[in-house]
């Protein structure tokens, strides 16, 4: 049916003969001579239709509509130098149509491919097969593949097997609710679908395979976000016989390899390491962005004895007091500040102090009479701040405090456009093993419940759970965790204490996790792995503010699928076969 692709046409395949099959891109009418630009996955090349060559073609082009399906075949022609367009791949060349074909008509669409207009998500949603033919859509899915494609090649070349695990399985606890499926042969039983395929992978490990890899999908009932989808792709790893120091390289030479081959940039490594503590500490965040410095300071030891009353309170509760330089904010406004601390309540302050540094080395601040002139020259010098600077300041119990200033701190450096561009990749290691539940107020796994303490901790489990650390890291690019993993518990009595200790009554132990406790026992290799979020990284890479952009079918923060109209009612004989109704 065809000769060649549209978009790969050059001077190179002046005066052959092709036949060309695709879309109707857009179409201009120059009363004598008809242009068509013809779509198809690898670009477009403009079709001339001449009444002088044939007027019967030229007909039917005059007829054409946009994404009407058309077969085309002619001479490719060089264009004159003043009729070249340098915006098109093909732009040097013309297709000469002596004979075109109607494939297939199409309605008017839902809105214009071929031109950049904002469109409803839920309409492009609705036609996705229409969205996804726009070239930027396009091309995030193209990205997508190559990303999947180099990271095989790297994963095969390091010994890693691919294997597939279920969907259709038990529930394996992650920290989100689970999806569930009825058991039509098992009736009232229900399967699950994975969270991700943690167990499995450690199961493979017990199997000897040494190295496992899945590009898998791993469904969670959550609230949606921009980055969160109910059903997420992970670039899942696991490995034996390897040291958390080693598998950090391993990661950080699998990402120098996929951003040169297929972005072309070259990473600076190795990529910058931060504990769990220390990222809270000085960027409020356990995943900050550190294209942008500002860090924050504790200036708790300078107010030993203030006599500003909120800031006392909140060292006598065992709190901290925190503070955040914000260079160049002495021009703000008192209504740019009232914004500030309003956004600082809404992120969970109590309230936010300031101190107005001035051009000239005046201090302004309403907490200005507590403060010592000693008192302002120290935290001037710990936040590193200078003349036309602001310094905001959150009192508060340490985990109330740090997020307050992360938010500020990002928000601040969008603002003041601080945010540097490039790939800044960072570790953050040693989180807690556990954490305590808000709501119930119960102990809860950080990460998973299989994850290994480490030996500087593991002597805290039974007394002080809380000071327990995992072998754990996360990986941030830009801000965004893209990657979380860990050593794993590989002995079978350890793994009991954890889930106990977790609540897990001996008998629901037995009847949740009796296939790891028994695995266990049979020579686990010590192990240890990872999972990538694909899609947040494929947006990361592409440049993008949403997931869904890189995901060719997903749902809308509700959950829906406006394609399909997912989730739908069933039918109530479907119903009660499953013998749920
Ligand atoms: P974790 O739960 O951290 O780890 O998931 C791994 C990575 O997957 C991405 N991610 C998501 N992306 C989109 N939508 C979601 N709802 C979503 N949830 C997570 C994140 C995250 O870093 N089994 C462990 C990994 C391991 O220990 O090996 C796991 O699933 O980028
Ligand atoms: P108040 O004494 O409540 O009027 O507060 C005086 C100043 O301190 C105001 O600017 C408040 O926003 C600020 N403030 C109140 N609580 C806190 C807090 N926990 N941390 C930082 N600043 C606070």
């Amino acid at each position: 049916m065809r000769s060649h692709y549209c978009g790969e046409l050059t001077t190179k395949d002046a005066d052959e003969h092709v036949i060309l099959c695709g879309w109707v891109h857009r179409r201009r009418d120059h009363g004598g001579l008809i242009f068509i630009d013809l779509r198809d996955v690898s670009g477009l090349v403009q079709l001339v239709f001449d009444p002088e060559r044939s007027g019967k073609t030229h007909l039917a082009g005059h007829r054409l509509r946009p994404e009407e399906v058309i077969q085309a075949s002619g001479a490719v022609a060089r264009r004159s130098p003043e009729t070249v367009n340098p915006d098109l791949a093909t732009g040097e060349v013309e297709i000469n149509v002596t004979d075109v074909h109607v494939l297939n008509r199409a309605e008017t669409p839902p809105f214009s491919i071929d031109e950049p207009e904002e469109v409803d998500e839920v309409l492009r949603l609705k036609y996705r097969y229409l969205d996804l033919r726009r070239r930027e859509m396009l091309d995030n899915l193209l990205l997508r593949h190559r990303v999947k494609g180099r990271l095989r090649g790297f994963l095969e070349e390091r010994r890693f097997i691919e294997v597939e695990t279920p969907v259709l399985t038990k529930s394996t606890p992650e920290g989100a609710r689970d999806f569930l499926v009825p058991a039509r042969l098992r009736q009232k039983m229900f399967y699950a679908l994975p969270q991700s395929p943690q167990l499995f992978k450690q199961l493979l490990m017990i199997a000897g395979l040494d190295r496992y890899y899945q590009i898998a999908h791993a469904f969670r009932d959550e609230d949606l976000r921009a980055d969160r989808q109910p059903e997420h792709t992970q670039v899942d790893l696991e490995m034996s016989f390897m040291s958390v120091a080693e598998m950090m390289d391993l990661v950080e030479e699998l990402l120098a390899d996929l951003f040169d081959s297929v972005l072309g940039a070259s990473l600076d490594r190795p990529f910058v390491r931060l504990t769990y503590d220390q990222a809270l500490l000085k960027y409020g965040s356990d995943k900050p962005d550190l294209r942008f410095k500002l860090p924050i300071a504790d200036v708790s030891g300078l107010f030993a004895g203030t006599e500003f009353g909120v800031f006392a309170r909140a060292l006598e509760n065992g709190g901290v007091i925190r503070a955040l330089r914000t260079p160049g904010g002495a021009s703000f406004s008192r209504r740019k500040v009232d914004e500030l601390t309003d956004f600082a309540i809404s992120a969970g302050a109590k309230g936010l102090a300031y101190l107005y540094v001035h051009e000239g080395g005046k201090v302004t601040s309403p907490i200005a009479k507590f403060l010592s002139n000693e008192e302002t020259a120290q935290v001037i010098e710990k936040t590193e701040s200078r003349q036309g600077d602001l310094i905001l300041f959150v009192a508060d119990l340490e985990m109330a405090a740090a997020p307050v200033l992360g938010a500020l701190r990002g928000r601040l450096a969008h603002e003041l456009k601080l945010v540097s561009k490039g790939w800044s990749f960072l570790w953050v290691t040693e989180f807690p093993m556990f954490k305590l539940d808000e709501v119930s107020g119960e102990i809860a796994a950080e990460h998973h419940p299989f994850t290994l303490p480490t030996a500087e901790t593991i002597g805290f489990l039974d007394d002080e759970p809380l000071k327990v650390r995992g072998s754990l890291f996360d990986l941030v690019l830009n801000g965004v965790e893209i990657a979380s993993g860990g050593l794993r518990i590989y002995d079978a009595g350890l793994q009991r204490r954890v889930l106990s200790l977790l609540g897990h009554e001996d008998h629901k132990m037995e009847a949740d996790f009796g296939f790891l406790l028994d695995a266990l026992r049979y020579g686990a290799p010590p192990h240890g792995g990872l999972a990538f979020g694909l899609d947040r990284l494929v947006m990361l890479m592409g440049g993008l503010g949403t997931i869904r952009d890189v995901i060719a079918f997903p749902k809308t923060q509700s959950g829906n699928c406006p394609l399909t109209g997912a989730p739908a009612p069933v039918d109530p004989a479907q119903l009660k076969e499953l013998g749920l109704k």
